[in-house]
């Protein structure tokens, strides 16, 4: 035996690697699910040729100085290949020369006496497995049979005070992970005066195809949608009436066990088997979904034919019924000798799971694969898990059922965690507020499914005052589209959280229950709505200590969904911007979907510029308002690695706070800018009067597409009037188009408000004027940047201040001077420089001490932003 006692500093390296990976689409998923269960087989895939190259594949054989292959002919890397994975301060490497273990992964350990990390730096986002090795090996450092510790990623909880329980033999703890950020971790805590142990850890990408969007909830029978908003871990994965699969016949490096241990009468039940060769997989099926080996064995009812003919075969599995499960169910009719023959039932937990299956119908074919996923809530869990097969009542043929295996995934809790009910960041789970309750309801009422929610859909339609109501002051969003997510989207993930605490670590702000919101609110009082919208209406409510806050409450006809819901959660709160209105929290207990936003109480920018009668805004104020929004949408479309578009600038989503500070509001058009080309969309989204033209006609979405509508905002701050207006005679009707003639004959300035006549520094006009029509360029490419657009502005603001200075010191000593000429103005700096700028400290020095007199939204704390921002 030897022992080793080492340290280690972990190694960060920079990768843009998972930059150009973009999950695949929940319509890929769609697609998966519509060939695997819809479309009539044709066979692509003969059985045994799955191949599957993991993007990620680490694999570590803890503590070992000797390459090591598992049986299955994968090599894990050594100690000296790994320990830059390594964080860990008080850590021994164990080992013993041989044993009786499955594999000499087991023969070497590392043995924590302090927390100690794993980070590694992943390539792909998507499910990764995390397999876990133990094998309580002897040795003299600490008796492995007592280490008792708990493991978490930086997300999940996967094991909670866990310890071997004085096996002997290799424990493999495996879980799917949907890993979403970059660095992913893995942490091994030893309880107090124990110690923790791990002989090998893997984390390997899955093929994205293994886990859908969708399932079927049990009870009610609803559409179950997102699942990869879980993490799950493999509780039973059962092969019915066949042996054992070890990971060399997997693909997936799975294992599969042979059903008769968890069947509650063996007598009841018998094994069917031919050749894996047989087994066909439908269009768009895999084999990476369960091997052949796993559809070519079945167990189906023993002695049909005999005196009872109508009997369940009955599977009981062992599980923490404090989870809910998604129970995999894997059928290949290879009984069958005639199509339309087999008619069953499958029941789980006592309830039908699926009615009348007939195999040969579903799937076109004998001997085709066929699977189906199940959740089960919580609810439901409560005897335990019970999987049945018995003949249904239609049909005339063989009184027969089968199931050819079953995959038990506990899936994790409202609070991430997969044991136990804290999570990583010592949040508990509360037993009123299941995730996957609320996930099933929330998808049941996007299609009308599920009856029982009738009553709730007739009493938003009881009440049309609400709806008729129209207030512009609009900040709720429209439907991110779930499609277009990328891996930054969803970096942040969502989940339940408990009342009034502040997950900090995951930052998607403050968890409202659903009676804080009522009361906030006075019960969503229809004299509180401050906006409407499609996906629902906007309230003023008051919270704490009376903090105004908009809450925005989901439509249950909308047809935003959960998942994009929480696709919304994670896009606002990954944007934090001084200019960006911000997501202070949301509820999404009921099946409820409601933000909770920062109340704007001087609402859009466009109301104090016509139609509302409010008090006129100075140019300055102008000025500083659209510095405001450049500077938010800047920070859009630079201030994340891969950029954000709006898609929906215009001055209804330019709101005022208090202070009149301006905030871009309303992502929801938003989508994650594709760095370098355009992006192809398939419907133009935006407003119109605001419409990028070249986007319009080519349906290339790029950030300039931002860019010219923000030209139409500086020209609506300028002229005070809607973008369109079809009362006006024709050449008139839209503001672009109008502004940029007089602006082409030098007479902008017989269009401006009539306020701003003779308090507007001609100077100051003309930059701002330039800035916009550059906004306005027919092609994208030839449009400034909004860092390029915010200079411009700057510059326009210093023009303005020092003719306002100019006026005042004249007032003062009474001289007739020229007012433009009174006090000396430097440019910024050239537009065509800022990048350079921004990205070099020293130069972004000098440029502070000349804009330093600049207002405080000005200024310094912009070139802080942007050299922040660069620096990324
Ligand atoms: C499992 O795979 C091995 C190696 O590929 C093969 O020799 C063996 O026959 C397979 N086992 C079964 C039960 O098919
Ligand atoms: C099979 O099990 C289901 C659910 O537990 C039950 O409703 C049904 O009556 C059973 N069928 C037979 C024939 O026992």
């Amino acid at each position: 035996m030897e022992i080793e006692k080492k340290s280690h500093k972990i190694q960060q390296k920079d990768s843009n690697l998972f930059l150009s990976s973009l999950p695949s689409t929940p319509m890929a998923f769609l697609l998966v699910l519509l060939f695997s269960f819809i479309s009539k087989p044709t066979t692509v895939y003969s059985a045994g040729s799955a191949s599957f190259i993991p993007q990620d594949n680490f694999l570590i054989d803890c503590g070992a100085t000797n390459a090591a292959n598992s049986p299955d002919g994968r090599v894990f890397k050594t100690e000296p290949q790994s320990s830059q994975f390594l964080q860990a301060e008080d850590d021994f490497k164990v080992s013993i020369p041989s044993a009786d273990v499955p594999s000499p992964i087991y023969l070497t350990a590392r043995i924590f006496v302090k927390d100690a990390t794993y980070s590694f730096h992943m390539s792909h986002p998507g499910f990764h497995w995390v397999r876990l090795h133990f094998f309580p090996i002897n040795n003299n450092v600490f008796d492995l049979q007592k280490a008792t510790f708990t493991v978490t990623t930086n997300k999940y909880v996967l094991l909670h005070s866990f310890n071997v329980n004085n096996t002997n033999h290799a424990i493999v703890k495996e879980y799917l992970v949907n890993i979403t950020d970059p660095q992913f971790s893995i942490k091994f805590a030893p309880q107090k005066n124990s110690a923790a142990f791990i002989n090998a850890i893997e984390v390997v990408s899955a093929p994205d195809s293994l886990i859908t969007d969708t399932a079927t909830n049990l009870s009610p029978v609803t559409n179950f949608q997102g699942l990869p908003s879980f993490a799950f871990q493999t509780a039973y994965r059962v092969n019915m009436g066949g042996p054992l699969i070890t990971p060399s016949n997997d693909t997936l490096g799975r294992t599969w066990v042979s059903d008769a241990e968890f069947l509650k009468n063996k007598n009841l039940a018998k094994s069917v088997t031919v050749a894996p060769s047989i087994v066909k997989y439908p269009e768009g099926g895999s084999p990476l979904i369960a091997p052949p080996m796993v559809y070519a064995s079945a167990s189906e009812m023993a002695d049909a034919k005999v005196d009872q003919p109508k009997f369940n075969v009955t599977w009981n599995f062992d599980v923490d019924t404090a989870f809910g499960y998604m129970i995999r169910l894997h059928f290949c009719d290879i009984v069958s000798k005639a199509l339309n023959n087999l008619y069953f039932n499958v029941y789980i937990n006592q309830n039908m799971a699926i009615a009348d299956l007939d195999l040969s119908h579903t799937m076109g074919a004998l001997a085709t694969s066929y699977y189906k996923d199940i959740v089960v809530n919580t609810s439901m869990m409560s005897n335990g898990l019970s999987v049945q097969i018995g003949p249904s009542n239609m049909g005339s043929g063989d009184l027969n059922a089968i199931l050819n295996g079953v995959e038990v995934l506990k899936m994790s809790n409202t609070v991430d965690s997969l044991d136990g009910e804290f999570g990583v960041d010592g949040r508990q789970e509360n037993p009123g507020s299941r995730r996957g309750t609320v996930a099933a309801v929330g998808f049941a009422m996007m299609f009308g499914a599920f009856v029982g929610l009738g009553a709730m859909v007739i009493k938003w339609h009881k009440r049309p005052q609400d709806w008729q109501k129209r207030n512009s002051f609009s900040s709720w969003l429209l439907p991110v589209h779930a499609g277009d997510n990328s891996f930054l989207a969803s970096k942040t993930s969502v989940g339940s959280h408990k009342s009034g605490l502040y997950s900090s670590t995951l930052g998607l702000g403050r968890y409202f229950s659903f009676a804080e919101l009522q009361e906030a609110t006075k019960n969503f009082d229809s004299k509180a709505v401050i906006g409407v919208g499609g996906f629902g209406n906007v309230y003023l409510g008051e919270i704490d200590d009376g903090t105004k806050v908009a809450v925005k409450r989901g439509n249950p006809q909308s047809e935003q969904g959960i998942t994009e819901f929480q696709t919304e959660i994670q896009m606002l709160s990954k944007l934090r911007h001084r200019h960006l209105v911000s997501l202070i929290g949301y509820c999404d207990e009921n099946s409820e979907m409601i933000l909770v936003y920062e109340y704007m109480s001087n609402g859009p920018f466009r109301d104090h510029l016509y139609g509302k009668n409010l008090a006129s805004l100075s140019w300055k104020q102008r000025l500083e308002i659209c510095i405001g929004a450049a500077r938010g949408l800047h920070y859009l479309h630079t201030g994340t690695a891969q950029g954000i578009i709006h898609r929906d600038v215009k001055t209804t989503n330019i709101l005022l706070d208090d202070n009149f500070t301006a905030k871009v509001s309303d992502f929801g058009l938003s989508k994650d800018a594709p760095m370098g080309q355009g992006h192809v969309s398939t419907a133009v989204k935006g407003s119109f009067g605001y419409l990028d033209p070249e986007y319009f006609r080519r349906q290339q979405l790029t950030d300039k597409s931002d860019v010219y509508s923000f030209g139409v905002v500086l020209l609506e701050a300028l002229c005070a009037r809607p973008a369109l207006n079809p009362q006006l005679p024709r050449e008139q009707v839209n503001l672009a188009d109008w502004a940029m003639q007089w602006k082409r004959k030098g007479l902008l300035d017989k269009i401006i408000d009539p306020h701003l006549v003779g308090a507007i520094n001609p100077e100051s006009m003309k930059k701002f004027a330039e800035a916009a029509e550059k906004c306005l360029a027919e092609h994208g490419v030839d449009r400034p940047t909004m860092g390029d657009v915010l200079w411009n502005l700057e510059y326009a603001l210093q023009l303005q201040e020092a003719f306002s200075q100019g006026k005042a010191a004249e007032e003062e000593s009474k001289p007739s001077a020229n007012a433009v000429a009174a006090a000396p103005v430097t440019p910024p700096v050239d537009a065509a420089t800022s990048n350079r700028l921004a990205t070099q400290p020293a130069a972004v020095n000098n440029v502070q001490g000349e804009v330093e007199d600049v207002n405080q939204h000005s200024g310094t704390a912009m070139f802080a932003e942007l050299a922040n921002l660069n620096g990324r």
